[in-house]
């Protein structure tokens, strides 16, 4: 029996490794991690993420072909291959500080393989990591190799929050990296094996190491730039009386550009976007190719950009102040069926109005109170980085409210702000919350999610991006 462990338990590691072991019975799969608190919670009912679908799936192979342990050492001396889906944040101190990928995460496990094993492995690189890490790696297993044989393959992910398991199960492609040798490309076969038990051969993509882990960064910053371009795109529209989602659609009906992916919104948030960017910006740098770490560097400037317009249209159309005004908000994660609110771009909108002094009343059906608050009183990136963690400002808390119903969070609010697109936004009683609030009564749609010209009938001003007011 082949055995499979995963360095790792966070929201690629777990999902992934939940579908392998659903579709490769015969494959024994091992999910490993330092934090017990999310072990623990991978062996409840509870799990530690929220991801539609995969309750079932691990409920169907926990304890069959389907383990989540603590016990780092002994499945990673075990198993053939080796999943290392450790967190690779920005880093915040040092060279590259603010840039470059944090690969600590990644050089421990990878000292701690080399510690333990007694026979030869497979290592699979899932964590998005810089161009060329393979290389790193390979001379830390090797330097303290005790005669074992080790491949190192790029197998990046390419799943989305929200909709993981669907894009596991039926995946546009897998992409696997290996060393042209023999033995490098027995390595990438194995690997195939795996896959091949349920995504179709001509999906399973195979090329050499650099070009494996540069197209991880390479599909981020292309996915992120449709964003930022359909954003940029939006300011005019509200300049002109265009509306940015009739140009989406007529731009998109191109097939050559395609429909997906051209949502304007308040900004596009995520715990990897900004951070493989900025990683691909310092890598350029880092190669003297300053003018196409210029061109990267404007995607995150237009993200940037989009979010203080956000607010300073909230700020500005409620007669130029907020302090002291109700703002409901409602959403908080980075995008709709996912808890997840790493880099969402809640934190930049939520803190905008507090430092207008605005009063904050937010809901979102997924994410705690603890998690608000925490979140809100961070500085850029120590979402990654807990020990840097600092405690809210005291005024700041005392103006924020999470509630847990979208009708107590609005009523008595001067404005409502949809910052994610959460379903059940669409379809709540707008008349109800119109007759509860402050007047005039304002709605700021960040996420075009709701029908503007409804909303205008009952008696609301309405703000919606790239549309005409
Ligand atoms: P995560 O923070 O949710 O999970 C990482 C886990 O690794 C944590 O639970 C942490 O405790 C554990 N860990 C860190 N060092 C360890 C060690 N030495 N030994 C054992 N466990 C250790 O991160 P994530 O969102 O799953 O992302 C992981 C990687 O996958 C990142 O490189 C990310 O860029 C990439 N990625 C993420 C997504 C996504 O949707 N989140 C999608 C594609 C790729
Ligand atoms: C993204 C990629 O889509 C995945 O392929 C990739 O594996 C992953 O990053 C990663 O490497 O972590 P994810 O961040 O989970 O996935 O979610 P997306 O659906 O890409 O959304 C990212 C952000 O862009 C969200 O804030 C979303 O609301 C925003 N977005 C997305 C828009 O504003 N407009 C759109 O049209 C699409």
């Amino acid at each position: 029996m082949v055995k499979i462990c995963c360095i790792g338990a966070g929201y690629v590691g777990g999902p992934t490794m939940a579908v392998i072991a659903l579709k490769c019975p015969k494959i024994e799969v091992t999910v490993v991690d330092i934090s017990v608190p999310r072990i623990t919670a991978w062996n409840s009912d509870q799990l530690p993420i929220y991801e539609p679908g995969l309750d079932e799936v691990v409920k169907q192979c926990r304890g069959k072909n389907l383990f989540f342990s603590t016990d780092v050492e002994k499945h990673v001396s075990e198993a053939d291959i080796i999943f290392v889906s450790v967190n690779t944040p920005t880093k915040t101190q040092g060279l590259g500080a603010g840039k470059a990928a944090d690969l600590t995460y990644w050089e421990s496990a990878a000292r701690m393989i080399a510690n333990v094993s007694k026979s030869d492995k497979i290592v699979v690189e899932k964590s998005t990591v810089p161009v060329k890490t393979a290389e790193a790696i390979e001379k830390i297993l090797t330097h303290n190799s005790k005669e074992i044989k080790y491949q190192i393959l790029s197998n990046p992910e390419f799943l989305a929050e929200g909709t993981a398991i669907q894009d596991l199960f039926n995946p546009d492609r897998v992409l696997i990296g290996g060393r042209e040798t023999p033995d490098g490309q027995k390595a990438i076969q194995a690997l195939k094996d795996v896959y091949a038990h349920w995504v179709p051969e001509d999906r399973i993509i195979t090329t050499n190491l650099w070009s494996a882990e540069l197209s991880k960064l390479a599909a981020n910053a292309f996915l992120a730039q449709r964003i930022s371009s359909v954003n940029a795109m939006s300011a005019l529209c509200e300049a002109t009386g265009a509306d940015v989602t009739q140009v989406c659609h007529a731009v998109g009906k191109d097939s050559r550009i395609g429909s997906r992916f051209l949502n304007a919104s308040v900004g596009f948030g995520g715990s990897c976007f900004q951070k493989d960017i900025l990683n691909l910006i310092y890598i350029c740098e880092c190669n003297g190719l300053t003018e196409v770490a210029n061109y990267w560097k404007q995607v995150i400037k237009v993200n940037d950009y989009q979010k203080n317009r956000f607010v300073n249209r909230i700020v500005s159309s409620m007669f130029n102040t907020v302090s002291g005004k109700k703002i409901a908000v409602l959403g908080f994660a980075f995008k709709k069926d996912t808890g997840d609110t790493r880099e969402t771009p809640a934190i930049d909108v939520c803190n905008g109005l507090l430092g207008d002094k605005a009063r904050l009343s937010i809901y979102d059906p997924q994410v705690t109170e603890d998690q608000i608050r925490r979140d809100l009183s961070m500085n850029k990136f120590d979402w990654d980085h807990p020990i840097h963690l600092q405690p809210a400002s005291p005024s700041a808390v005392k103006r924020v409210n999470v509630v847990w119903d979208a009708y107590q969070a609005t009523k008595d609010a001067h404005g409502v702000c949809i910052l994610t697109e959460w379903d059940e936004y669409k379809t709540l009683d707008y008349q109800r919350i119109y007759d509860n609030m402050q007047k005039p009564a304002f709605i700021f749609d960040g996420r075009n999610i709701l029908d503007g010209a409804k909303l205008r009938e009952i008696g609301f001003i309405v703000y919606s991006i790239g549309k005409p007011l």
